[in-house]
């Protein structure tokens, strides 16, 4: 019927209604895809966790899957989800890019951020054991082969979205060995893309420049390993008014799942009043991942406007509005 079909795990708290945003606004849009909702609730097979071979194989044969958030199950055993997904699916590259929001107030008014963030090893390679009682150790995992790969990618990344400069954030000051590794292959890599400036910046340097005056990362991609992507890109969110408004995208070889970094808000779950922006932008890096470029325009210019009108938001962004609301504000501005 021409149309793509894309994955869509709806999450859990108030996954299910900003979901319902997307997939209202999508129809409105005329966007050719039709959503294949799969449960992910996973289950403790040997003590791993595992996620339903149904999603999984969904995932697999649609290439591309949109995701809201999953709370971490609690007890023994199990690890994030959203950690077993990026790791089933080897999404080794976290895109996580910052725009100001025009009409949204925030002391700074052009950010323009791009962070790219390893996403399968470093402080995230899940290797921790107890020495002696009182000492524990958590390895950090730093590998040629996946350091490699997420470079080369931020190289042409910074190249296919015209961004002159890649920037390593390391600490390789002190994590000689781990962060010099990466640090290092950043340089050697570099020399294969002598169209893209190359340098490097202390992690702890980058987050006192980067809230003191973003405008100069503006012109960079930035890329570095997993825990320090973590932290400053909740930063640099918090540059442009916070994860409500922030999109991700975990890209692979074999697929890739683009998902709100948010968390599932049990607190307002199922009251109609969270705010769909994150989960929508993510949908709109999707859409550009496809190739459906006019439809990620128009969507993506109508979000915007419906946030610059500021008329019809959410309470988290100050406004009144419930999640259907804004959403039909966003169909109207099409
Ligand atoms: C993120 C989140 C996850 C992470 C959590 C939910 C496991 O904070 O996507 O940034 O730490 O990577
Ligand atoms: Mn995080």
């Amino acid at each position: 019927d021409g149309k793509y079909t894309v994955t869509l795990i709806e999450g859990d708290g108030i996954g299910p209604e900003i979901a319902q945003s997307v997939k209202d606004i999508y129809s409105a849009a005329n966007v050719p895809i039709k959503w294949e909702s799969v449960d992910v609730t996973p289950t403790l097979k040997d003590g791993k966790t595992v996620i339903p071979d149904e999603a999984i194989d969904s995932v697999r044969r649609n290439y591309v899957a949109l995701k809201g958030p999953l709370a971490t199950p609690v007890g023994k055993g199990h690890v994030s989800l959203n950690l077993t997904l990026r790791r089933t699916f080897n999404l080794f590259a976290n895109v996580r890019p910052c725009k100001s929001i025009q009409g949204y107030k925030t002391p700074y008014d052009n950010v323009d951020t791009v962070l790219i963030r390893e996403n399968t090893e470093g402080e995230y390679s899940g290797i921790e054991h107890v020495v002696v009682d009182g000492v524990v150790q958590s390895i950090k995992l730093i590998t040629r082969e996946a350091s490699e790969r997420v470079l080369r990618f931020a190289f042409q990344y910074a190249q296919s979205v015209g961004k002159p400069k890649v920037r390593v954030v390391h600490k390789a000051t002190i994590m000689k060995m781990s962060d010099g590794l990466f640090l290092n292959l950043g340089r050697e890599i570099a020399k294969d893309y002598p169209d893209v400036e190359f340098d490097a910046e202390l992690l702890d340097n980058a987050c006192l420049k980067v809230v003191t005056d973003p405008t100069p990362y503006n012109d960079k991609v930035l890329v570095m390993p997993n825990l320090y992507g973590d932290i400053l890109s909740d930063m640099c969110a918090g540059l442009i008014g916070g994860l409500g408004l922030t999109p991700s995208g975990n890209i692979g070889d074999e697929c890739s799942i683009f998902e709100a970094v948010h968390g599932s808000a049990p607190d307002i779950a199922g009251k109609g009043l969270a705010n769909p922006t994150a989960l929508l932008l993510s949908s709109i890096m999707m859409l550009q991942h496809m190739g459906l470029h006019e439809h990620a325009n128009k969507i993506q210019a109508a979000i915007f406007k419906t946030l610059a009108e500021g008329k019809t938001i959410t309470g988290d962004l100050g406004g009144k509005s419930k999640t259907h609301e804004y959403a039909g504000a966003v169909i109207k501005n099409l």
